[in-house]
């Protein structure tokens, strides 16, 4: 059965209708014009543009305009520290690097440890900013530019922070985050204010650097309800509205009709830190299949890859198009099997991971490189 879909920055739920979300949260398809005049400064174009995996914007077309009359934009993205980091968490960072190394600009990453203390009844603040630590090793291996990445904890920086959460806040009512984020009477007052911290990183290094700087935010679609918030709100503090980037859910092992997202509390997720075999064994445990029920009806019928998880996950991580539509085929042609599917996944994901692993590990030393020294 199909449960009703439910996308907010703290729940998703049901089977995604992005079409549905674009007209409800008002933001524009990444249309031909917009990959164009992207390849124009790119070269090539990701393959989360060339799939449709990054598929909506807002005001792109702004921050390009500014670009190329010398005015760079900065990026902002960030991460609620609530447990390890899972292979969905990845698919917007990886694509932030890819446009921080193609713009050559600088990147504002914020950890909100204070997020997921108010949010989770059972987490202690010591325990989110203990998270915040452990995530920052896997940004960090993701290879961004030590040199032009500054990280903001919430609960650390909020001496620069807070000052300017209460100039957004005061332009925020209660009634607009209910509407908003769907929060209710129920939920504690700091969870109310959140999204006001949420705002500041796209403005903050304006403030630094006073002057105005174009900033543009990478995100899966979850998260957009602060920043349509913020772009109401920032204009009126003096601020250029923040431009955003949307991609989609990486599903969770479960399947799309099951889990919209891959989360750690729907579904069995991959985390950064599992070894080959737990992978192994998660994938063939877990990943939904598109395949039929008998051998011989799968050589004669074929799968169905578009259902399928691990083919829906080599589209985020199968970076050649050439072997995804090969796997295509064969899978539909009944040629695949839905075990031979899931072996190539695995390998997929154990060789990246391996090497992850390895980033991770020397990340370590890494850390003070990063968190963003207040002067
Ligand atoms: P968080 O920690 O829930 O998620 C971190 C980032 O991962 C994205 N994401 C996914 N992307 C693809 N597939 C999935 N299955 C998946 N699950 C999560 C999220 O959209 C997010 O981009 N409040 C935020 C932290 C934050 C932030 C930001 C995020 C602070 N400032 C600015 C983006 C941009 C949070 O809890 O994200």
């Amino acid at each position: 059965m199909t449960k009703e879909m439910i996308v907010t920055p703290w729940e998703v739920k049901g089977n995604i209708d992005y079409d549905k979300l674009i007209a409800e949260f008002g933001v524009s398809k990444i249309d031909d014009q917009v990959m164009t005049r992207l390849r124009k400064h790119t070269g090539e174009l990701h393959h989360f543009l060339r799939r449709n995996i990054f598929f909506a914007h807002r005001d792109l077309n702004f921050v390009l305009d500014e670009y190329e009359k010398g005015n760079k934009f900065f990026l902002y993205t960030g991460r609620g520290p609530s447990g390890g980091t899972h292979m969905g968490h990845l698919v917007p960072w990886l694509f932030t690097k890819w446009l921080q190394d193609k713009f050559g600009v600088e990147l504002w990453f914020q950890f909100t440890d204070d997020e997921k203390f108010l949010f989770k009844k059972d987490l202690s603040l010591e325990e989110t900013n203990r998270l915040a630590y452990e995530n920052m090793l896997d940004v960090i291996a993701v290879g961004f530019d030590p040199k032009k990445t500054h990280f903001l904890v919430d609960s650390e920086h909020a001496g620069i922070m807070y000052k300017e959460a209460i100039k957004v806040a005061k332009h925020i009512t209660f009634s607009t985050v209910k509407s908003a984020f769907g929060l209710t009477n129920e939920h504690n007052i700091g969870a109310i204010f959140y999204t006001a911290m949420q705002a500041v990183p796209a403005f903050l290094p304006s403030v630094i650097a006073k002057k105005e700087i174009p900033c543009l935010i990478p995100y899966a679609i979850d998260q957009d309800p602060h920043f349509r918030v913020s772009r109401d709100v920032l204009p009126k503090l003096g601020h250029y509205k923040p431009a955003a980037i949307q991609c989609r859910f990486l599903p969770g092992l479960g399947g799309m009709q099951e889990d919209g997202k891959m989360s750690s509390s729907e579904g069995a997720a991959i985390y950064t830190t599992d070894d080959a075999k737990t992978v192994k064994n998660k994938i063939n445990k877990y990943a939904f299949s598109g395949g039929r029920s008998t051998l011989e009806e799968q050589r004669k019928l074929g799968g169905n890859p578009d259902i399928d998880v691990s083919y829906q996950w080599l589209t985020f991580f199968e970076e050649d198009d050439a072997k995804l539509k090969k796997i295509y085929d064969d899978y539909k042609s009944g040629k695949l099997l839905s075990g031979e599917l899931k072996a190539i996944l695995i390998e997929k994901l154990n060789t990246f991971l391996a090497e992850h692993q390895k980033r991770r590990e020397k990340a370590k030393d890494k850390i003070k490189d990063f968190v963003y020294k207040i002067c």
